[in-house]
């Protein structure tokens, strides 16, 4: 087949071109703008007419797409929550493509291998998995979307309305108890959900302890108003800091108050592999719900989330609707995917997170976990060093968040200066931060996942950060200015 022989050639090549492109990347800079000429071509593209060879694929691509990334696959990229893609995960996107199976249900192996990654997953972080108490997702977003449903479904069953017949009509408000740093996915979940954003009630956190007497109030209150209070969320690992929620304190409350309880682990789950911090984490194995991401912390190629429940049944209720045309497996005691989520043509996901656990083992990924907490405290003790910066949290896991505060910056400009900064040293290409609010103020953020990242390039940001810290008063952020 003249296909499959192109295909095999031109392969082969984009796998050599690809390898160089990794081992090139941690000598240029983290990040570059786009030219102009070549983002308005890439805008522009005209619909082709006629075919291309696969080679002048390749070669296209390489020229105008792979070198033009957001800068994650670099060693001193920090920003948000984006880490390198693990080479393992790379190779077995391959071949799941060439799989191109629909993961659902029936006897074929993607089928079940999910199933395993899902529990390797879950005894990784230390969650209690039954068969069919879970699945991959594109994400934490989309995992969290998922057990919400669950929890929605389970506390109007309790009730006695039927939210899959009469939608939220007549049905009780149902109230969710969510900590101020929550990812914002909690609250999207929440309005898509219907129950909507007023609905949720913040959870009384001061200095990483509950105020659980403060917290039982408010849930009585609620039910006083004819309210039902239906959820308590914790974060194994705020976007913010990194900082872990008193997971224990609120396993404890939600079960007083017979309240579902979600865990946020979409980026710090893993960091309970940690022996230096796994203690912080006790509680999150009583959860309700678990959301983590393999392509967060284990650098599984996006897209790879996973949602964790206590009983599938709980998502199973949410879910499960099988048409006379989608019928197989219907005498599986755990269900077909499709039962567990919203998506019914389902990627292979599998292949790379398997590939990428597999690769490591659990010692390696533990290890990597380790270090990268690791260099997050030195981090902390070279901003702690700098008279002109400051840390905004104690790193607990890997993040760092800090604030830079130049002796010549009137108090009242710092807020403006710290906002503009982390556009200020992405543009000199050395470093790649990013920023938030927290508490109040603009803050950069250091999210430390780059298997590869060294002291040095800590100390490279800390002096991006503070080079930056003198022009983006007077100039713009081009990287000349
Ligand atoms: C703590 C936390 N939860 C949830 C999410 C959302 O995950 P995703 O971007 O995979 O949808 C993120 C993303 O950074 C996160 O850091």
């Amino acid at each position: 087949m003249d296909e499959l022989r192109d295909f095999r050639r031109a392969a082969h090549g984009l796998v050599d071109a690809v390898t160089d492109h990794l081992a090139a990347l941690p000598s240029g800079p983290v990040w570059q703008p786009l030219p102009d000429a070549l983002r308005k071509e890439l805008l522009e593209l005209p619909l082709p007419e006629n075919a291309s060879t696969l080679e002048d694929l390749v070669a296209t691509a390489m020229r105008d797409v792979v070198p033009h990334a957001m800068g994650n696959g670099h060693p001193a990229f920090f920003g948000w929550v984006n880490p390198p893609p693990s080479p393992a995960g790379v190779m077995a996107s391959l071949a799941a493509a060439a799989m191109n199976p629909s993961v659902v249900s029936g006897d074929h192996a993607d089928v079940h291998l999910e199933r395993a990654v899902v529990r390797w997953l879950a005894e990784l972080v230390g969650f209690p998995h039954a068969p069919g108490a879970g699945l991959l997702t594109s994400g934490g977003s989309a995992a969290t979307l998922v057990c919400l449903a669950g929890a929605r479904s389970r506390a109007l069953a309790a009730a006695g309305h039927d939210v899959r017949g009469d939608g939220l009509a007549g049905a009780p408000q149902l109230i969710a108890y969510v900590p101020a740093e929550a990812h914002s996915c909690v609250r999207r979940a929440l309005e898509l959900l219907g129950l909507g954003s007023n609905s949720m009630r913040e959870v009384p956190l001061a200095e990483g302890r509950l105020d659980t007497a403060a917290l039982r109030a408010s849930i009585a209150a609620d039910r006083a108003s004819g309210a039902l209070p239906a959820l308590l969320v914790g974060s194994a690992g705020t976007v913010n800091t990194g900082a872990i929620d008193p997971l224990d304190a609120l396993a404890d409350a939600a079960a007083a108050e017979d309240l579902w309880f979600h865990v946020d682990g979409a980026y710090g789950a893993f960091g309970v592999l940690d022996p230096a911090i796994a203690a912080r984490y006790r509680g999150m194995e009583r959860a309700d719900s678990l959301v983590l991401d393999p392509h967060k912390w284990l650098g599984v190629p996006v897209d790879a989330g996973c949602a964790l429940v206590r009983d599938g049944n709980d998502l199973r209720e949410a879910f499960s609707l099988i048409p006379p045309y989608l019928r197989q497996d219907t005498d599986s005691e755990v269900g077909t995917f499709a039962e567990l989520g919203f998506e019914q043509t389902r990627p292979f996901r599998a292949l790379k997170t398997w590939a990428t656990i597999a690769a490591r083992g659990r010692v390696g990924i533990a290890a990597q976990v380790a270090r990268a907490n690791e260099l997050a405290r030195q981090l902390g003790t070279l901003v702690e060093r700098e008279p002109e910066l400051e840390l905004a949290a104690m790193p607990e896991t890997s993040i760092v968040a800090f604030r830079a505060c130049p002796a010549d910056c009137p108090s009242d400009g710092l807020d403006e200066l710290n906002r503009r900064l982390p556009e200020a040293v992405q543009a000199r290409g050395r470093a790649f931060v990013t920023g938030t609010v927290y508490d109040g103020r603009e803050t950069l953020r250091a999210c430390i996942l780059h298997p590869d990242t060294t002291p040095e390039h800590l100390e490279t940001l800390v002096a991006e950060v503070l080079a930056a810290a003198v022009t983006p008063r007077s100039s713009s952020t081009n990287p000349s200015g």
